[in-house]
């Protein structure tokens, strides 16, 4: 449990403000996040890595929401976008473009554009079909845009498959043996400048071994490219850094910083960190709806579910889960299921939890990062409020949907 997520005399509290108090003014399920946790979380990053001096570029993806964004650019925070609708976020709060990277393994056209406009930072091309792409486009826009390549590493994560990225049979990055047709392609294109390289190896990494095997391959190409003219600037590391779920022993981010500094080389480093920024900084409030005890099972039936919350079901990702309201009773255990129609529909399996009543509150911990970005209408449930915590201080930075919300843009046949 992060600090900011504290129990003061038998109550869940975000900073100062108890969640049963958000959960009766605003309703449940709602996601909450505290304020401090991401500005902390910013922070603490940037400190461990000051030697380094490196450009931080939160991704978007992990929480979109605008006042998250807002935060994190006033705390001085660049961004990692992977699409012109998070760029369109970025526009919307008045972000610096030069301090935005564009990644994704599948840009548009209509992306490419979006992005030259605004005067990106970079943009991370991955394959020689993009690179020609993005030289029609600068062409016919006349800018001359700085990219980086992203290289596939083919380092091995160790992470759960669907978010492992670095290695060469994913669909990431431009392999090694691939690089030198993509560079001679470059040469040809004078159109764009190429200033650095990039990779991203994975999510949810918790040994640090990986990211330094795959900054010393980015570092020994760039190292070749200066040596063949090419004014490689910065290194762009990706994001990746584990958070603990459980238990787990996050990766000793020292080790990495000091590793860094030594081996720089004058490289610019940059970062895409997203679940280490907002990670343990929300959770997802839910109500018992019921407790459902069969021969076989127990069950917790609760107002949250896979369309709120979608990384059990995904990834078989183990959330803590709290009570609002601490309970002496004694624990019993059982699955924590929400209302839809699928077996896959759960946030807990077999979890020992204080047995609670319809009514009473529970909280699924950190839920931060990838929690409300990949919530959906399924089952058409509206989606959920979001809320910032600021102290004592409560503010709904996103409503709740309305019914109307699950039929905007749908029409009838004449
Ligand atoms: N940069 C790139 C190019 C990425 O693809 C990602 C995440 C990041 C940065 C940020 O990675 P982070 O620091 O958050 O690990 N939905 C999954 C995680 C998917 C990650 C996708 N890419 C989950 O809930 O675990």
């Amino acid at each position: 449990m992060g600090s900011h997520f504290h129990y003061q005399r038998n109550q869940l509290y975000c900073e100062e403000t108890p969640l049963e108090a958000v959960a009766r003014q605003v309703g449940t399920p709602c996601y909450v996040y505290s304020r401090s946790a991401i500005i902390e979380n910013f922070h603490s990053f940037r400190t461990t890595f000051i030697e380094v001096d490196p450009l931080i570029c939160y991704s978007v993806k992990a929480n979109s929401n605008l006042a998250v964004l807002q935060i994190l650019n006033q705390e001085g925070s660049g961004f990692d976008v992977v699409s012109a609708g998070e760029l369109y976020r970025l526009e919307k709060i008045g972000v610096d473009p030069r301090k935005v990277i564009f990644s994704g393994v599948g840009k548009t056209v209509g992306e490419l554009e979006a992005a030259l406009e605004i005067g990106i930072g970079i943009i991370n091309v991955e394959s020689l079909e993009e690179l020609e792409l993005l030289t029609h486009v600068a062409v016919r826009k006349r800018i001359k845009p700085h990219i980086s390549f992203r290289i596939n590493p083919d380092v091995d994560a160790l992470t759960h498959p669907y978010i492992a990225t670095g290695l060469r049979q994913h669909k990431f990055g431009i392999n090694l043996e691939e690089l030198e047709d993509i560079i001679r392609a470059l040469q040809s294109r004078p159109q764009l400048e190429l200033t650095g390289l990039s990779c991203h190896i994975g999510s949810q990494i918790l040994d640090v071994q990986p990211f330094l095997d795959a900054f010393l391959k980015l570092r020994e190409l760039a190292d070749a490219l200066r040596r063949r003219g090419f004014a490689m600037v910065h290194l762009d590391l990706g994001g990746g850094i584990g958070i603990p779920y459980r238990s787990e022993t996050p990766p000793r981010l020292t080790t990495y910083a000091e590793f860094l500094k030594e081996n720089q080389n004058g490289y610019q480093i940059i970062f895409e960190p997203g679940r280490f920024i907002v990670g343990n900084a929300g959770v997802l409030l839910n109500q018992v709806l019921y407790n459902k005890v069969s021969q076989a099972k127990r069950f917790i039936v609760v107002d949250g579910a896979m369309n709120d919350l979608l990384r059990p079901s995904l990834y078989q990702s183990y959330h803590e889960i709290l009570p609002v309201k601490k309970s002496e009773k004694e624990g019993i255990q059982a699955d924590v299921v929400g209302p839809i129609c699928e077996s896959g529909d759960f946030f807990a399996k077999d979890r020992v939890l204080p047995q609670l009543q319809a009514g009473e509150y529970l909280a699924v911990m950190n839920a931060g990062a990838y929690g409300f970005v990949l919530s959906s209408n399924y089952n058409s449930r509206p989606r959920v409020a979001e809320i910032l915590v600021h102290g004592s201080q409560i503010h709904v930075i996103r409503s709740r949907e309305g019914f109307e919300d699950l039929i905007r843009g749908e029409s009838l046949l004449p």
